[in-house]
């Protein structure tokens, strides 16, 4: 049950990777991953925790070597090209990874001598005044705050003027405006030809993707172009707005015809696969006083749930047969 986009893509690849695979113990933590990043776009990369998102990253960048699989990142072998690839490419990880106790500039310079970046005094003005840094480029990294913090990381990752970024839920913990602006920046470098994978918990950031990636447990669930992806998972939504909500969510849960019910700020999405018994299932209420019926687009949001709720009641019932057979 993958939603996926199977059409190889126009032009060329920044990042592939077929069969891909990681174990950690008795754990895969990655489980035969297919993954085709086209050069240019902003590719979302999408999972709850420990589905194996950083997993994926840290493999496409040659810092950590897969059990299973093959793949290359900007043509270099993963398995064996790790150092050329570190070279080219911008890695933002998930932790903030640089050194607290050094100033701004400080730490710029440092990960400038890295990458053996070539005129360096004058990359490192043009970064902190691309990034707004000047003001703060002899403030103690520790000291500044998450979103300044994610900004000099990004600047960090961007020294070396990388063709691709890989950027591990960048903006966790980070604030509205910051996030914002973060988002014009990768924006902003995708228009001048870099490719951005991104991973992120955040549903307003996955709307904002070119494609949409979704794993669980190691596994694809999703794999198609942004805007295709509602179509493609076949749902059907209908929006109800009303008083008591939680009374109607309970009425609705396991009508023939609805196969979620989910709560979005004051009213509830329905959604189904068959429009017609879904909107039977809604009928019903387009008389009730106090409640409105409403039809709505599938959305991003209402695809995840569905998916994660389906691969965890499959999942159970693996197991179930499982200890049955046992
Ligand atoms: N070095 C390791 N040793 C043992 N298990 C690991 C190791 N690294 C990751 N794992 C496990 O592999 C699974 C995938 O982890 P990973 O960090 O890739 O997930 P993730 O999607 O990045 O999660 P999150 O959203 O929380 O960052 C998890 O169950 C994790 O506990
Ligand atoms: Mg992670």
């Amino acid at each position: 049950m993958t939603i996926a986009d199977d059409s190889p893509p126009d032009g060329p690849i920044a990042v592939e990777v077929k069969g891909l695979t990681k174990t950690f113990g008795s754990l895969t933590a990655v489980d035969g991953l297919d993954m085709v990043v086209p050069e240019g776009v902003i590719y979302g990369f999408l999972g709850s925790n420990g589905s194996g998102k950083t997993t994926t990253i840290r493999m496409m960048c040659g810092l950590l070597t897969p059990d299973g699989g093959e793949g290359r990142t900007l043509g270099y072998d993963i398995f064996t090209d790790g150092p050329q690839i570190k070279q080219r490419v911008g890695y933002m990880t998930q932790r903030f990874s640089l050194y607290e106790e050094l100033s701004v500039r400080e730490n710029l310079d440092f990960m400038a001598r890295m990458y053996g970046v070539t005129d360096r005094r004058a990359r490192l003005a043009e970064i902190l005044e691309e990034y707004g840094l000047e003001k703060r480029a002899e403030q103690i990294a520790g000291t500044l705050s998450g979103g300044w913090k994610q900004r000099l990381a990004l600047a960090a990752a961007m020294l070396h003027k990388p063709k691709l970024l890989l950027l591990d839920e960048p903006t966790a913990g980070v604030d509205p405006a910051a996030r914002r602006d973060f988002w014009d920046r990768i924006r902003g470098m995708t228009r001048k030809g870099v490719t951005v994978l991104v991973s992120t918990h955040y549903m307003d950031e996955a709307v904002q993707c070119d494609h949409i990636c979704f794993i669980l447990n190691g596994r694809k669930l999703i794999d198609a172009p942004a805007a295709d992806v509602p179509r493609l998972s076949g749902l059907h939504t209908m929006r109800i707005e009303g008083s008591n909500l939680a009374a109607l969510a309970d009425e609705l849960n396991g009508q023939f015809g609805v196969e979620q019910v989910a709560r979005f700020g004051d009213a509830l999405h329905i959604s189904g696969l068959d429009a017609q018994a879904l909107e039977q299932a809604v009928a019903p209420y387009r008389s009730r006083e106090g409640v409105k019926v409403l039809e709505r687009p599938t959305g991003l949001e209402e695809v995840f749930i569905h998916f994660i709720d389906k691969a965890t009641k499959d999942a159970a019932a693996r197991d179930a047969a499982k200890e049955e057979a046992a």
